[in-house]
This record gives structure tokens, C-alpha cells and sequence, in this order.
């Protein structure tokens, strides 16, 4: 699954992690795979220092197995660190390196989330083309919802995607997600076109509020799940989860 926005700064990464934890909860196998090649920053919500990183995964100075790390939260990552800038082009190399890994980790997880980087470069729609399933986050802000209105817009022209998860995240008031979701849908089934057999659903997963507490726990660099696991965040990001995995459940 890709996390992805069209805007930074969302909550991609307190969304990935979180969720992961909220999975790993449950006792789903989670690996959660830094794929913001140049701009990392999963380590630092995390508050991991790791000494292997994708990096070395890359140049061969590890193996796959040795990046692998426990994070707290149960589940597992596979960080990018810095030191990554040189991967945020993309290359045919990188291309291939990424699609090995993936292959490689997919029968050992349950769960594969991929912490894109934003926008509509080409290393993140190839992060996201990966995924069987996409979740964009956005805020109620105008600049965020333009940019994700243009990032579905493109997994659905050229990724031929006909189903996006929506968060909208740093909600001011209930029911905000549902609006916005129910905008977005309106423009975009506009725009896909009003063929026959080609619906697009834009399906919105989770509302979660403005909170404090995410803000509290990101510069504590914990997770919120763990230490504010009662805030409107938490149950928000572990209703997700619950969501999540009733889909897969019902799943044929
Ligand atoms: N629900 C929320 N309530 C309050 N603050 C939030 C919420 N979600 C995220 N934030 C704030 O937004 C910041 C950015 O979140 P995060 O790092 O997850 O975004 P991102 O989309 O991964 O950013 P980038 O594009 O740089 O990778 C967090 O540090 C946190 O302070
Ligand atoms: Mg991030």
C-alpha cells in the first residue's frame, strides 16, 4: 500500500507509522519502507538511528535482511536515511533495485507500506505504481486539496487507477472529510469520463482531527499510537486500521 499526497507535509509519515503500529497491533506482519528516496524522514519520527539503510541495501555493502529493522510499534522498517539524494532521480537502476526489494519482502509481510515522498515527480508515481492499493493524504487546507486533486488525477489517467483511499487528515470539524471526499469525487468522476465502465471511487477511509497530541508525540519523536494512545488521532488511526483489514477480510 502507498501513503501519498500531493502536498508535503500532510502527515504521510505520522500516518504510515502509526497505521503500521495500529496493524502490527492487531498481529499483522508490517514493514514499512521509507520510499522518500531523497528527502527521508521516517527515521526522525521514529527516532531511529540506524547504522544499514536502503543505501546500503543498494550498494551492497548489507543485505536485504540486515536493513530490516525492528521499530517501536512492532512492525518493521527499511529507512532511507540521508545520504539518499543520489536515489531521487530516477534511474533504471533504482527502478529495478526497488522492484527486487519489494519482490523480495512482500511473502514475509502482511503488510507493505510504502512512506512516498509528495507530489507528482517520477520517483514518487513510480513509488506509488508499485502498490496494489493507494491512500492520499490531504488537509481541509486549499493549496493541499489542489495538489491532491492533481496527484489522484494523474494515478487515475496514467496509472488507469479506478479506486484511491482518501485521509484527510488535520480535520477542523466532523464531517469535513466527508465533504471534501464527496467535492474531489464529483470533479474527478468528471474528469475519467462519463464512459461506460468508467467510474473512479474515490473512497474516503478516515477523517482525522486537528490534534495536539500528534504534534506533541512527533517532537518527542514517539508514536502517538504508544504514548497518546487515547487521543482523536489514535482512534481515528486505529479505526483505519480496523477498516482496513475488514476490506482485505472481505476480500475474495
Ligand atoms: N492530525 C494532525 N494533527 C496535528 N498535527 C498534525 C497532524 N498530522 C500531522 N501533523 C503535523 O504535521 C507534521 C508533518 O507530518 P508528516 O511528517 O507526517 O508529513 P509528511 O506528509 O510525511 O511530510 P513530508 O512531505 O515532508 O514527508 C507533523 O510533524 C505534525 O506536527
Ligand atoms: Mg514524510
Amino acid at each position: 500500500m502507498a501513503v501519498t499526497s500531493g502536498k508535503g507535509g500532510v502527515g504521510k509519515t505520522f500516518v504510515s507509522a502509526n497505521l503500521a503500529a495500529a496493524l502490527a497491533a492487531r498481529g499483522e506482519r508490517v514493514l514499512v519502507l521509507d520510499a522518500d528516496l531523497g528527502l527521508a524522514n521516517l527515521d526522525v519520527v521514529l527516532n531511529l538511528h540506524p547504522k544499514l539503510t536502503l543505501h546500503d541495501v543498494f550498494t551492497e555493502r548489507c543485505t536485504l535482511e540486515q536493513a530490516i529493522l525492528p521499530a517501536p510499534g512492532g512492525f518493521h522498517v527499511l529507512l532511507a536515511g540521508s545520504g539518499m539524494v543520489e536515489y531521487s532521480r530516477l534511474t533504471p537502476d533504482v527502478r529495478d533495485k526497488l522492484l527486487h526489494i519489494l519482490e523480495t519482502v512482500k511473502p514475509r509481510f502482511d503488510w507493505v507500506v510504502l512512506d512516498t515522498g509528495a507530489g507528482i515527480s517520477d520517483v514518487v508515481l513510480f513509488a506509488v505504481s508499485m502498490a496494489n492499493d493507494v491512500l492520499v493524504v490531504a488537509t481541509p487546507e486549499p493549496t493541499s486539496l489542489t495538489d491532491a486533486y492533481a496527484t489522484i488525477k494523474v494515478l487515475a489517467t496514467q496509472q488507469n487507477r479506478r479506486h484511491v483511499g482518501l485521509v484527510i487528515n488535520q480535520a477542523n470539524r466532523p464531517g469535513e472529510g466527508k465533504l471534501i471526499c464527496g467535492q474531489l469525487q464529483q470533479v474527478l468522476q468528471r474528469f475519467v469520463g462519463p464512459t461506460p465502465g468508467q467510474t473512479f471511487k474515490l473512497e474516503l477511509l478516515s477523517e482525522v482531527k486537528n490534534d495536539q497530541m500528534v504534534r506533541q508525540a512527533v517532537l518527542k519523536r514517539q508514536l502517538l499510537l504508544e504514548h497518546y494512545p487515547g487521543s482523536d488521532a489514535a482512534q481515528a488511526i486505529r479505526a483505519l486500521a480496523t477498516k482496513l483489514l475488514e476490506q482485505r477480510a472481505a476480500q475474495p
